[in-house]
């Protein structure tokens, strides 16, 4: 595991850019594993600076998010597809058929995740899955102490993490209460790991869940056993840490 250290959240956005980059100049037809949340925005519109200045192509790239809620429409701009439209897909030359989430709105969800699985794997498996953390240590959606082998299915959120996504709606009582989420297993089946991890109050669970045990009560420990993953945290969220 490599903890690459940033000043403050640009320089975490535009190092966490730099390896996407990386990855898409390297093998333009990559698959990336994308997320949402507050944390991943930056390195979205890095990217997207650079893609402007001719520096990076996503026409080839294929991309697979991480999780949508249940029940929300694509065109609400609380649903995650519409903030990866308006966030990144919108704005570079990625084709939009490219881009796949989980549909929040099928008529069965346990079909639409063995699609969703299908698909991930009919593409070649993810190259690089970009992640952030939640307070509670999840990855994706997958709340604590849930099973680890699981792919992709749908999940209650936990009132924690409900409350946590309050602040993208009017209240915290219109937070829709499923999800579809990619699973751990799925999630460790990626070949790389990019973990961007920003602020204070991320500090005492990134510390636990890359130097304390591995365990489901902590969902993200579970990239300790990952073989390629890279960290990219900010000095505030690394305060628990030290460094040689
Ligand atoms: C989003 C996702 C979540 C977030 C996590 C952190 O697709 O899968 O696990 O990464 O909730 O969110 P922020 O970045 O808003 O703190």
């Amino acid at each position: 595991m490599k903890i690459i250290r940033a000043n403050d959240y640009a320089d975490m956005s535009r190092k966490a850019a730099n390896i996407i980059s990386a990855q898409v100049i390297l093998s333009p037809d990559s698959v990336l594993g994308l997320a949402t949340g507050s944390t991943p925005v930056g390195v979205y519109r890095q990217l997207i600076e650079w893609y402007k200045k001719g520096d990076i192509d996503f026409s080839k790239v294929r991309t697979v998010n991480l999780d949508e809620y249940c029940g929300i429409s694509p065109t609400r701009e609380q649903s995650y597809r519409y903030y990866m439209n308006h966030n990144f897909f919108n704005e570079v030359n990625i084709m939009p058929e490219n881009t796949n989430l989980p549909n929040g709105l099928a008529a069965d969800f346990d079909t639409e995740c063995i699609r969703y699985d299908r698909l991930i794997s009919d593409l070649g498996g993810i190259d690089l899955q970009l992640l952030g953390i939640g307070h509670n240590g999840h990855i994706g959606f997958n709340e604590p102490d849930q099973a680890y082998g699981k792919m992709t299915h749908r999940i209650e959120l936990n009132q924690r993490t409900i409350e946590a996504n309050a602040r993208f709606f009017e209240d915290a009582s219109r937070v829709p209460h499923y999800a579809l989420t990619m699973g751990i297993k799925a999630i460790m089946q990626a070949k790389k790991i990019l973990l961007v991890v920003f602020g204070e109050d991320k500090a005492e669970i990134l510390y636990k869940a890359v130097n304390g045990p591995v365990t489901p009560s902590v969902p993200a420990s579970i990239i300790q056993l990952h073989p390629d993953v890279t960290i990219v945290a900010d000095n505030a969220a690394l305060q628990k840490f030290t460094f040689d």
